[in-house]
């Protein structure tokens, strides 16, 4: 009888947790700042859906005591299927658990709108955590992917060693999926593969030149959102200011291969106007180390597309001036180290592979960089001291 008893409580556990499954990918969090964090997933079905979070101090999470945050647009809250809610007003350096509870859609009628019961979304297995970023840190530690290009087992297999504990974000320095024919597939491929340690880290995505292909290509807004609302933004944490790039597609516009829908030239003016803002920002001037994360790197090569060069011309002496001691980019799929006054730029550039990561340690007196490819094998390091 006891047996009977376990193995009922047991399916029934099951049957709970199954169907609380609205969950479809996620959660992860992007554009993390001192003061906040946005929470990102996607559920199955449309959902009503808030977070409630808690510092991360080993006391009860108590969900009904907590705040609720809601995605609401122009004062009502979104019911749909890729949720993203805001959470601010934090203190810089803080963690906190965050949690997930949602209602599924039934009536989506305009006077008769019903929902089914709340179900918790997350956590699932793992308890969510997020730190805010803090300007007075000692360092700022993170690993860059890049080029995975939709190889799921390599993704997994070189995020595997990240230990959450020695790391403050994971950067997707671009290409992670090839297209985007549906956001689901392109959803599903940049996230799960690194779904566990995506549950502990914070993403900063740099939009790749693959990830403009696809018919859902503007999709990927919603996947990472950002304070500036598109691809190019800054932030800071710890001795380290960061601008994000982004250089868009890599040949013309008119090119046949983009069928009349490219229309990078203007994106590129519009961002150059952007980026000579962002370098007087007294965050970025005062912090100690300035580094550049962008797909396509800004060097001109004897073989370099358009894009490319438009890039060096144009972002290169800005980023100069700025005096940015590092550049970190994708792209090109294999390491490349281009030192300070090589290529046409006067700050260290540096390629990652597309078969490796790479770790990053940043003091305010120097910078620690190793690759490692899917073995665990250290491939290549570099290091400045500032
Ligand atoms: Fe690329």
């Amino acid at each position: 009888m006891k047996k009977m008893l376990f193995i009922l409580a047991f399916l029934l556990g099951t049957l709970c947790t199954a169907s609380a499954g609205n969950l479809l990918y996620g959660p992860w969090v992007h554009d993390v700042d001192e003061h906040g964090f946005t929470v990102v997933w996607v559920t199955e079905k449309p959902s009503l859906d808030f977070v409630t979070i808690a510092p991360d101090d080993g006391t009860a999470f108590e969900a009904k005591a907590r705040p609720r945050y809601y995605e609401t647009y122009c004062g009502r809250r979104v019911t749909g299927r890729y949720h993203k809610v805001r959470i601010d007003s934090l203190a810089p350096g803080t963690a906190w658990r965050y949690r997930i509870v949602g209602q599924v859609l039934k009536d989506g009628s305009p006077y008769k709108m019903s929902f089914g019961p709340f179900r918790k979304l997350s956590p699932g297995k793992r308890e969510c955590v997020v730190r805010t970023f803090d300007a007075s840190a000692d360092t700022c530690r993170f690993s860059m992917f890049n080029d995975i290009h939709f190889n799921d087992a390599r993704y997994t297999a070189l995020a595997k060693p990240v230990d959450p504990k020695k790391c403050d974000f994971l950067c997707l320095c671009g290409d992670i999926v090839s297209y985007s024919r549906h956001i689901d597939t392109a959803a599903k491929h940049s996230i799960m593969p690194i779904a566990e340690k995506a549950e502990k880290l914070p993403l900063v995505f740099a939009r790749g030149n693959h990830e403009g292909r696809g018919i859902d290509f503007y999709k990927f807004g919603s996947l990472f959102p950002t304070s500036t609302g598109t691809f190019y933004y800054s932030f800071r944490h710890g001795p380290a200011a960061f601008i994000v790039l982004d250089a868009g597609e890599d040949k013309p516009d008119s090119s046949h291969e983009y069928a009349g829908t490219a229309d990078y030239d203007s994106y590129r003016a519009e961002e150059t106007k952007w980026l000579q803002e962002a370098v007087k920002d007294p965050a970025f001037v005062s912090a100690p180390v300035k580094v550049c994360l962008i797909h396509v790197p800004t060097f001109a090569l004897k073989d370099s597309w358009y894009s490319q060069l438009w890039i060096t011309k144009h972002w290169t002496p800005i980023l100069e001036k700025a005096g940015i001691d590092l550049m970190l980019c994708g792209h090109h799929h294999k390491w490349i180290l281009s030192e300070a006054g090589q290529d046409g730029h006067a700050y260290p550039l540096l390629v990652n592979s597309n078969e490796d990561r790479m770790d990053v340690v940043i003091s305010a007196h120097s910078i620690d960089i190793k690759t490692f490819d899917e073995k665990g094998t250290l491939t290549h390091s570099w290091q400045k001291e500032k």
